[in-house]
């Protein structure tokens, strides 16, 4: 077996704002609503802030200790914006104005775990939950008189898991907000 090959026990990881089942519902319902494309099953729908990838066990124990005591702030964000990129072929719902603790967040993030061997991210961070996969495009008109909005309370790292039903989200660790 070559050294390069990943340890068995890495984990696919990613941080990402997990929404309370409710908010899930209200986007699934406009999803449903849109049509096109492989829904996201509602409780895959979330917001990532920053992804790992591949993780050892060692890498993951780092970022937790790095994170420990970390303080959500207080975010509010207006999703009223539909958006298509053609080549994962991904529609998606975000905020057409950003508040700007989200990108801070993300660069506290990103600058605290370089101290575990994370390479941050160099594209600018693009707020968006994926609402459909294989969808023919383009992004539709958003429907609602208004925007959904959300506050999210809960900071999570998550798990992606492969599985023969579809891809399986598991928390690792949440930081909640209050
Ligand atoms: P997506 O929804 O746009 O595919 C778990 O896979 C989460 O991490 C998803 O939100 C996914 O975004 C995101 N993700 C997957 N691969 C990524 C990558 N290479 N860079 C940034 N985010 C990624």
């Amino acid at each position: 077996m070559s050294d390069e090959l990943p340890a068995v026990s890495s984990r696919r990881l990613f941080l990402a704002l997990w929404p309370e089942p409710a908010d899930q519902q209200r986007w699934a319902a406009l999803a449903r609503q849109l049509r096109g494309g492989r829904l996201v099953h509602p409780d895959n729908l979330h917001l990532t802030l920053v992804f790992f990838g591949s993780t050892t066990p060692q890498r993951e124990a780092c970022y937790r200790q790095t994170l420990a005591g970390l303080t959500l702030p207080e975010l509010e964000l207006e999703l009223d914006t539909l958006g298509y990129w053609p080549r994962p072929r991904v529609l998606w719902l975000g905020p057409s104005c950003m508040p700007p603790a989200l990108p801070e967040l993300v660069a506290e993030l990103q600058n605290r775990l370089v101290a575990c061997g994370h390479r941050p991210e160099t594209r600018p961070y693009q707020a968006h939950i994926t609402l459909a996969r294989h969808h023919p495009g383009p992004a539709p008109v958003f429907p609602e008189t208004a925007p959904l909005r959300w506050r999210p309370r809960r900071l999570v790292l998550v798990e992606s898991l492969s599985t023969p039903h579809g891809v399986r989200y598991l928390p690792r660790h949440e930081w909640h907000r209050d």
